[in-house]
């Protein structure tokens, strides 16, 4: 992650650089000679999408595709592209978009609609949650790339020895991370607890488990004081209260919980599919002793993983938006997917490479995670979702810090969606 200040000056930087926007027309004939494409990635992802980019230029002569490293964290990219897009910045043509900022980007009139190169038939080739998370007032301004749903990975061999089951319950899934840890050698349970988007993802699947929800974004509906959603609340909260998890697990995102189970030192670990894979790979102690579950389940409940995911629309600010939209074409070819994917672990967007023999051969867990995926539980689709998020964020935070009570937490951040989002209104299609 980058620090704050720097942001700042990337912001600056890119303001700086602004250009007038011509909307989502075709490139003017006096463009330069060599057609530059640009989008602003995680550096984790840009060794990866080298190769499609320059697959992607070798098809297209004189065309050059620029890789912009942004921040890690999700919540600062989505900052930057805001700053961006708000100053009317041609700087990136492309925009790589979380499965939940399509609402906001779309609203604000910051994406070309894709209708006419990806028409509604092509949704049968994609991951049916993740091609909808592209869909804003029934156009579509975002094609997914990779998907991504939240799994709760475990030590089968350590369970097998214990003869503990996988956990089905959260009262077992609490009960199995304390008889199996041994802190602060070993601990039983980590995640994502920093004050970020991760922890948003890590309680919105433990909320679905209790049979809570958040915001239903048909009719502004807040679940957030329920009794379901302190309870979510509760179990994250006094796993750090009893050492199941470990006291800094409050800071951690991905890899920092994903370092902890690599190294033999958690008994669970949630965390997204691309753990899978890097347990698995050749060298790892890990090798054939992780056993895989979506977060469990109480009666009321159903056992799900929040739905994440990455996929590329075309800044209105273009001035190469035909040719931004030929790329993302092919980045959702069978052959750019097999780049992404098959060395990091990411799961592939496109139906058809779930049953890719190449990809399979790297990563055989597919097969099985295409099957879960079914059960993702999907954060609400709204404009206002970056606000909304942060609202639960800061209180979830202060809840694990024990600077709010769960309750106190949930209550004074369902409020603040309140005033967020304005009155509740009726369901679509009902009178009144
Ligand atoms: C992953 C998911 C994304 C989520 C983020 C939170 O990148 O794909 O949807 O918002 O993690 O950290």
């Amino acid at each position: 992650m980058i620090a704050p200040k720097k942001v700042i000056w990337a912001a600056l930087v890119l303001m700086s650089t602004a250009a007038v926007g011509i909307g989502c027309a075709p490139p003017s004939a006096h463009g330069p000679a060599t057609s530059t494409i640009s989008v602003l990635l995680p550096p984790s992802e840009r060794p990866f999408w080298q190769p499609i980019a320059n697959g992607f230029e070798a098809a297209h002569p004189g065309t050059h595709v620029d890789l912009v490293e942004g921040p890690q964290s999700t919540d600062l990219r989505e900052s930057l592209y805001t700053t961006s897009l708000l100053a009317r910045d041609a700087t990136f043509d492309l925009v790589y978009l979380d499965v939940t900022w399509t609402p906001k980007f779309a609203a604000a009139g910051w994406l070309c609609a894709l209708d006419d190169s990806f028409p509604p038939s092509e949704r049968e080739h994609f991951l049916p949650h993740a091609w909808d998370a592209g869909i804003f007032d029934g156009h579509l301004y975002r094609v997914p790339v990779r998907t991504d749903m939240g799994l709760l990975f475990y030590r089968q061999d350590w369970l097998d020895s214990a003869h503990v089951h996988p956990p089905a319950t959260f009262e077992q899934l609490a009960e199995d991370a304390v008889v199996l840890g041994d802190p602060p050698a070993r601990w039983g349970y980590v995640w994502q607890g920093a004050q970020y988007e991760g922890l948003v993802c890590n309680y919105l699947e433990v909320l679905t488990g209790y049979g809570g929800y958040w915001i239903d974004p048909e009719t502004n509906d807040i679940g957030l004081e329920d009794p379901e959603a302190v309870a979510a609340a509760h179990f994250l909260v006094d796993a750090t209260q009893v050492r199941a998890s470990p006291p800094g697990v409050g800071t951690y995102q991905e890899e920092e919980s994903r370092r902890i189970f690599q190294d033999g030192r958690a008994a669970f670990l949630r965390n997204w599919p691309y753990a899978y894979r890097l347990s698995q790979q050749a060298g790892s102690p890990l090798v054939g002793h992780v056993g895989v579950l979506l977060m469990p389940a109480t009666d009321g409940g159903r056992p799900s993983g929040t739905l994440g995911g990455w996929g590329l629309g075309v800044s209105t600010y273009s001035k190469n938006p035909e040719l931004a939209t030929e790329f993302i074409r092919y980045a959702v070819s069978i052959e750019s997917q097999r780049a992404l994917c098959a060395p990091t672990g990411y799961a592939p967007a496109l139906e058809a490479a779930y049953l890719d023999s190449t990809l399979l051969a790297v990563n055989p867990f597919l097969t099985r995670f295409r099957a879960l995926h079914r059960h993702c539980t999907v954060r609400p689709a709204i404009a206002r979702y970056a606000q909304a998020s942060d609202i639960l964020q800061r209180h979830l935070s202060a809840a694990l810090a024990g600077i709010e009570s769960p309750q106190m937490a949930l209550e004074h951040a369902a409020h603040e969606t309140r005033l967020l989002l304005g009155p509740r209104h009726p369901p679509r299609g009902t009178a009144g």
